[in-house]
């Protein structure tokens, strides 16, 4: 295999850090980096020594975007048959939790990325915005559906069909970010929440990151019929007995993942 160069990979004990590494591009996301991203993150996902995971950028950029000079001259036929943003979708396949953590512009293809990710912090530098309409078309990965159901209609139509950006305070207000740290430490920060993630049950973790999910995707009745299903089949795991005696011996449970 040979080594990602659009990406840096880490591991800090059972975290798997990913950090996107095209500072001359702003961190422009093109065909290379999101397919080496994706790689990284399922990777990690199948490596038993990882708990959850963390990608982000650097601190004047997560993702200015999907990388405007890679597509400029595509006709609407090349954009289908190349289908560059479906990679994106890999993401969504990641059973482990996975952080971003933003500093500075995060925007279009950038803002979509973090936006998939299950939690998110932001540095009080961080810039979310879809200046798609800027450049003559829209969002392609997320930016009119999941951005809406993340902050609302009349907000997700400001920002997608007027370029309205959020600062770090108001992605919290609006249900994009968990918490706004200061710049110096938003990636000591995601790294601390992923590092306490690692350390849960991971069935567990992986059930309940499935769950939240299937929130978006289906009926009340299916997603209350599926989540009373998942939480009885746990019961079929070591981890649930050792959770619950720990609990009876009050002790600290010792995961094993079974
Ligand atoms: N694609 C390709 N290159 C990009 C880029 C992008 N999305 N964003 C920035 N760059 C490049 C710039 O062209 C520049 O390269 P050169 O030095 O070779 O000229 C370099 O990164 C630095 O950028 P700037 O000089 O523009 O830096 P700035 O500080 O003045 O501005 C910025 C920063 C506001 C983020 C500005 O770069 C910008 O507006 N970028 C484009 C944002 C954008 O439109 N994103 C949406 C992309 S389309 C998309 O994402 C579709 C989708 O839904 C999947």
């Amino acid at each position: 295999m040979t080594e990602p160069n659009t990406i840096l990979v880490e591991t800090h004990g059972r975290v798997g850090l990913v950090r996107l590494n095209r500072p001359e591009a702003m961190n422009a996301i093109n065909s290379q980096l999101i397919e080496e991203l994706m790689s990284a993150l399922e990777a990690f996902d199948s490596n038993s020594a990882i708990g959850a995971m963390v990608v982000t950028g650097n601190e004047k950029a997560f993702a200015a975007g999907a990388d405007i000079k890679e597509m400029v001259d595509a006709s609407a036929a090349d954009m289908h048959a190349r289908d560059h943003i479906a990679p994106f979708d890999r993401i969504l396949k990641i059973r482990k939790p996975v952080i971003a953590a933003v500093s500075g512009w995060c925007l279009g293809g950038g803002s979509e990325l973090a936006l998939s990710c299950d939690m998110l912090i932001a540095s009080e530098t961080a810039k979310f915005g879809q200046p798609e309409i800027n450049l003559g078309v829209i969002p392609g990965a997320g930016g009119t559906q999941r951005l809406t159901r993340a902050v609302g209609k009349t907000l997700a139509m400001e920002m997608v069909l007027n370029n309205r950006t959020l600062n770090a305070q108001e992605a919290v207000q609006f249900g994009i970010a968990n918490h706004v740290v200061p710049a110096e430490r938003y990636l000591e920060e995601a790294l601390a929440l992923a590092a306490e993630l690692a350390a849960r049950a991971p069935l567990a973790l992986q059930a309940a990151k499935q769950m939240v999910n299937h929130a978006f995707e289906s009926s009340l009745t299916d997603g209350l019929a599926e989540e009373r299903r998942t939480f009885y089949d746990l019961f079929d795991t070591r981890d649930q007995k050792e959770g619950m005696r720990a609990f009876a011996e009050k002790r600290k449970a010792e995961w094993k993942g079974e």
